[in-house]
């Protein structure tokens, strides 16, 4: 990418898939411009979840004061730009509305390419990507990719623009067990962050049971951990979900150690679970690369187990930056330059807004 980069310009990106606004700019070497983020967490915080009516409108107040500011720290004018991306899906249809159309008139009213990207193929990248004002690394023409977030536990296997999925959730995504079982233990919205800390205060002493399928398939199931956390934490003497006093933050700070024990071995389950796939899947197939990404790739023990997983086993782990876990546009923006590069833009400014869109189907 680096041989071409100088050809490719600057490139705007804009993600509103879910309920984070962002604006980035990349140069052809896919470096880092401006990354800005809008989180809407205050807004959805007191539904629990995400609502998709106060998303989109979010996403309508806060992109133009967005987009001025991510021009700004990169000391471009919109004139510069020689490609707008925008995420396509998959999403909340009326959130990636916002961007898509905005990404489209901008690109037309510019005369430049318009690159529709799928977010799951922008996590899937962010491990190649760096954050201190260094070139993105070249993206190996085979490779494994594992993504972790709230709405995919998936493994695909990249082989230049071909992709396959060898195996996905089944039920629960992994950040959702993160979140189903903090707020179980009421520990707010997104729980995955809590369960973190906490975890990091307590010893993981009784492991839970890594699920299997009959069938021998490699795919993930988190659903049953919920029920098994649901039954320990009433023999902590804790009904489930019950409010207390103070509110989430005292209750994070005075959480007896007996809640940050279990914390910890919710978390070494799901790393478990992960591993234990990983392990199958590199056995059946040799894994040479591996990029880890997704909201749950900062998880604490996820960048440590993972890591240390591939080492034992020679295959070469790249962890997505943390500051590129979550939703950002810097993984839409080089998801689009690499797009751009080969010349596969797919519908290009007739992409529709899609809320599903397996990764498998792109051509
Ligand atoms: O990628 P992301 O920001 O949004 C989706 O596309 O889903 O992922 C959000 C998910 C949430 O479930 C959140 O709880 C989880 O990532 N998460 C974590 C951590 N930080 C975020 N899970 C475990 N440990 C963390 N430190
Ligand atoms: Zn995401």
């Amino acid at each position: 990418m680096t041989e071409n980069g100088a050809d490719a310009g600057v490139v705007l990106a804009l993600e509103t898939s879910c309920d984070e606004t962002a604006v980035a700019l990349l140069d052809g070497a896919g470096r880092v411009l401006a990354s800005r983020i809008a989180s809407q967490e205050d807004a959805h915080r007191l539904y629990g979840g995400v609502v998709p009516e106060i998303a989109a409108r979010a996403h309508l107040e806060n992109l133009p004061p967005l987009l001025d500011a991510a021009l700004q720290d990169a000391g471009a004018a919109l004139t510069d730009l020689s490609a707008v991306a925008a995420t396509a899906g998959p999403g909340l249809v009326g959130a990636l509305l916002v961007g898509l159309s905005e990404g489209k008139g901008l690109a037309l009213g510019l005369g430049v390419p318009f690159v529709p990207v799928n977010h799951i193929e922008g996590h899937a990248l962010s491990p190649f990507l760096s954050i201190d004002g260094e070139a993105a690394a070249a993206v190996p023409e085979r490779f494994a990719a594992l993504v972790v977030s709230g709405g995919h536990t998936h493994v695909f296997a990249f082989s230049g623009f071909g992709i396959e999925r060898l195996a996905r959730t089944r039920d629960d995504a992994a950040g959702e067990a993160f979140d189903k079982v903090a707020k179980m233990a009421s520990l707010g919205y997104p729980g995955g962050p809590a369960v973190d800390r906490l975890a990091r205060r307590g010893v993981a002493k009784r492991p839970f049971a890594v699920a299997q399928f009959k069938d021998g398939s490699p795919d993930f199931s988190f659903s049953g951990l919920k029920t098994s956390v649901r039954e320990r934490l009433l023999e902590l003497g804790r009904a489930p979900a019950a409010g207390i006093p103070g509110g989430r933050r005292a209750l994070e700070e005075d959480a007896a150690p007996r809640l940050c024990d279990l914390m910890a071995d919710v978390e070494e389950a799901i790393v478990a679970q992960l591993l234990d796939r990983l392990s199958r899947l590199h056995e059946a197939r040799r894994l040479g690369v591996l990029s880890v990404s997704g909201g749950v790739a900062a998880n604490t023990l996820v960048r440590e187990r993972i890591p240390a997983w591939g080492r034992a086993r020679g295959v070469d782990v790249r962890v997505a930056p943390r500051a590129l876990t979550g939703d950002n546009a810097v993984m839409i923006a080089f998801a689009g330059l690499r797009r751009l590069l080969a010349g596969r833009i797919g519908e290009g400014l007739g992409a529709v807004a899609r809320s599903r869109w397996p990764l498998e189907t792109l051509e």
